[in-house]
């Protein structure tokens, strides 16, 4: 694997910062975040951190020594950028800004520094189309929040190459993360193609009066949702039988959400300005209290879930 010491994060929002974070896992590895306004990187990841610390997956000597390692410039021009053995790009979910990014990159770093994507849903092959070393190129898709959720979707466009994808793999594992190649370049990449098949049929659900929000939510929560982190869809195939499983979708499919547009019931909440956290209305109504409590709940239990601690 080509070694990887010095790494860009262009974009220092809420992924930037925690992907700058999380590549310091590695010791070998210094990581400059580039942004156009000022950030305050170091203070946020603190931040963000402080349930790691608080119970004891990392100590507050190791998280001073991992932001003694992170460095922050808002000018693209500096030596630390032209210096990248790998950039990650994490600017705004914008076709045009991202591709003018990675335009202006290609012509300060090296012609061999690997470039990748965190877009969540535009084509890493259309993101990198006017770029002169496109076999360089890749989609590294993390997922939110960052320091916490271990995938992270390798996205291999129409001329990524091998060793490219490869060697982000690599790299990715090194610093603990669960990387998991996506073949093909299509829409969702694997995760977000089930995740919004579960949403759309949720969605659906409350839509046809069949229960509310609430139950819906409670349905997961109670029965598949206690399995998934142990047993993903297709074992759990394999576990209750394929003929069993074949004789479901034969009567079923029929019956699920098919659509190819978003819900109405979205479309409508979203026209009346309902929408959810931003507001304090969405599919359920949130005060401020709730949403605190929803975010604190959420990370406690993934780090008890992912460091037993
Ligand atoms: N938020 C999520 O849950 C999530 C999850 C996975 C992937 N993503 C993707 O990650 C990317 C960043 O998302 P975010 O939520 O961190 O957004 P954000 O708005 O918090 O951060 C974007 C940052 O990019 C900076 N920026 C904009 N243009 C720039 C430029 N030309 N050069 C340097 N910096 C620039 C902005 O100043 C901002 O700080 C998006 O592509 C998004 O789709 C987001």
């Amino acid at each position: 694997m080509k070694e990887i010491q010095n790494v860009l994060v262009v974009g220092g929002g809420m992924m930037g910062k925690n992907i700058a974070f999380v590549m310091t896992a590695s010791p070998a590895i210094r990581v400059t975040v580039t942004d156009i306004t000022a950030q305050d990187i170091h203070g946020e990841i603190a931040r963000n951190c402080r349930l790691l610390v608080a119970h004891q997956v990392i100590t507050e000597e190791e998280l001073n020594q991992r932001l003694g390692r992170i460095f922050f410039t808002t000018d693209i021009d500096s030596e630390q950028v032209k210096r990248a053995d790998l950039v990650i790009e994490a600017v705004y979910e914008d076709m045009a800004v991202k591709q003018e990014t990675f335009a202006k990159l290609e012509t300060l770093c090296f012609p061999e520094a690997i470039f990748c994507t965190n877009t969540s849903v535009m084509s890493p092959s259309r993101i990198s189309e006017n770029l002169k070393y496109r076999q360089r190129f890749v989609g590294t898709h993390f997922w939110n929040p960052a320091h916490l959720i271990p995938l992270v979707e390798v996205v291999k466009t129409d001329a990524t190459s091998d060793e490219t994808a490869e060697t982000v793999m690599q790299l990715l594992t090194s610093v603990g993360k669960k990387a998991i190649l996506c073949q093909k370049d299509v829409p969702g990449f694997v995760a977000n193609r089930m995740q919004h098949a579960l949403w759309r049929e949720a969605i659906s659900i409350v839509e046809n009066g069949i229960a509310d929000a609430q139950t819906v939510d409670e349905a997961v929560k109670f029965s598949f949702g206690l399995r998934l982190g142990q047993l993903g869809p297709l074992e759990n195939a394999d576990m209750v039988g394929l003929d069993l499983t074949y004789s479901i979708h034969d009567y079923i499919l029929p019956h699920l959400e098919a659509s190819g547009r978003p819900s109405p019931v979205l479309e409508e909440l979203r026209a009346h300005g309902h929408l959810g956290f931003k507001t304090g209305k969405g599919f359920k109504s949130w005060t401020p209290g709730q949403m605190q409590a929803v975010r604190d709940s959420l990370n406690t239990y993934l780090i008890k879930a992912l460091y037993d601690k």
